[in-house]
């Protein structure tokens, strides 16, 4: 244990202890691709509605929300009351159907339109990962089509053109790790997001061995233009590939029935996370019974197998948040109020930013905001690339000294414990904000 520790009887007491501990046992002193600059860095607390407690003493209005996930925010009564039910009667098991998966699941498939059955995984990129895996199990095909831009996770798959430097060689990508192998690069074609004319030539010239389209349906903060999806749709029929969407994002977000019914276009696999689970350890693969039915057990050792397993895949306690999280989203009117606070959000911040001469806009949809420094709303991943992201980054860091938390240059997100208050407070903190970046 480290000397900090150790003096103060067990427990860091200053966040620079934290930090101490931090810097030597964890890479970069962070938990994954993020570390904040030292000025503006905290470590969480706790979190309650839409606030964060810092190690610090601070409060911030929390804008990550769990990367999205926390759609009713922290510590909501509901989910966390389920969640101590839940406790004493087991938090894990594993082989055997467990009553809470089985419920979530039919809640499920309820509620995704493109959904007969579904199965459970940990992570929204473990769902990704399945959704092509199924895809390729399905058709004999072997590559997959994604978007310049798009994010699907953490895997070999997804981690390819999702940041490039400039736009694509389209289908050839980048990958933006080491460690991605040649042949899984090769298996992934590459193409420009809210482009459908571009991704017809590819699809036709690659039908052959393409199993599917992978797509956010909102791409990070890019809204997909209003023939875009009902396009995709009609090249993946024309040319009897699948079409995916990833839903870890907009599932359970932009409406219950996430993009499908937002946008009234229906993939035929989609991968599930963060709010599924009610932000625990719980994902899901949804779509026609004939396609997902791949992955029953009975079914192991054929060639078309699609192997789908995992230690904590439905997972009892992670089912009871989802279980209990669902239920509030099925509220009257949850959406509604949700998706207008984030119109209110977006016009409201816009008029301070203007009222500051500042060369940027409040762009997104839905729940979800970002403040970027360009002149419009971008539509495509070469619209993005032109943002002051030196900028945009740096104003966020402002934002953070003023108590705003979101990650700097990423999209951030609203939750249902985001109350007029808040907004106002967050308000006059980008009123300041502009004034120091000024
Ligand atoms: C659209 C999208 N897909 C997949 C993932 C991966 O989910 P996870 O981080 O739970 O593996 C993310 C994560 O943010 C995401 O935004």
């Amino acid at each position: 244990m480290s000397s900090v520790a150790v003096e103060s009887g067990g427990q860091p007491e200053t966040q620079d202890d934290w930090y101490e501990i931090a810097e030597r046992v964890l890479p970069g002193a962070g938990l994954g691709g993020y570390a904040l600059p030292e000025a503006e860095r905290f470590v969480i607390r706790r979190g309650e509605g839409c606030r964060l407690l810092g190690s610090d003493g601070k409060w911030r209005i929390d804008y990550v929300c769990g990367a999205g996930a926390l759609i009713l925010g922290h510590a909501h009564p509901a989910v966390t009351e389920a969640i101590q039910a839940q406790i004493p009667d087991g938090i894990h098991f594993f082989g055997t159907l467990n009553e809470k998966a089985i419920l979530l699941a039919d809640e499920l498939v309820d509620a995704i339109p493109c959904a007969e059955k579904v199965m459970f995984a940990t992570t929204g990129s473990e769902a990704t990962f399945y959704a092509m895996r199924l895809a390729r199990a399905f058709t004999g095909r072997d590559r997959i089509l994604k978007f310049e831009g798009g994010y699907h996770g953490n895997h070999d798959y997804s981690n390819i053109s999702v940041a490039p430097k400039a736009v694509s060689n389209y289908p050839a990508g980048q990958a933006d790790t080491g460690g991605i192998p040649a042949s899984t690069q090769d298996s992934v074609l590459i193409a420009p997001y809210n482009d459908l004319e571009a991704v017809r030539r590819l699809v036709e010239e690659h039908r052959a061995e393409l199993a599917a389209i992978i797509v956010e349906p909102i791409q990070r903060v890019v809204c997909p233009k209003p023939d875009f999806l009902p396009g995709l749709r009609k090249i993946c029929d024309d040319n009897n590939v699948l079409l995916i969407y990833d839903e870890v994002v907009t599932g359970f977000r932009l409406a219950y029935g996430g993009a499908q019914e937002y946008f009234g276009v229906k993939p035929d696999l989609a991968a599930y996370g963060k709010v599924v689970g009610g932000a625990s350890a719980l994902s899901a693969v949804a779509g026609p019974a004939e396609i997902i039915n791949l992955s029953a057990p009975a079914n192991r050792g054929q060639s078309n197998y699609a192997y789908i397993n995992g230690t904590l895949h439905g997972n009892p306690v992670a089912a009871t948040a989802g279980l209990a999280t669902l239920a509030e989203l099925r509220a009257p009117g949850f959406y509604k109020s949700l998706n207008a606070l984030g119109d209110t959000v977006r016009k409201e911040v816009q008029a301070v930013l203007d009222h500051h001469g500042m060369r940027a806009v409040a762009t997104g949809d839905a729940s979800l905001w970002q403040i970027l420094f360009t002149d419009k709303a971008p539509t495509s991943y070469a619209d993005m690339l032109s943002v002051d992201s030196e900028e945009t980054r740096a104003f966020d860091l402002t934002l953070l000294r003023h108590g705003i938390y979101a990650l700097p240059g990423v999209r951030r997100f609203l939750s249902s414990a985001h109350a007029e208050a808040d907004i106002d407070d967050t308000l006059k903190a980008l009123d300041a904000a502009c004034r120091e970046f000024a």
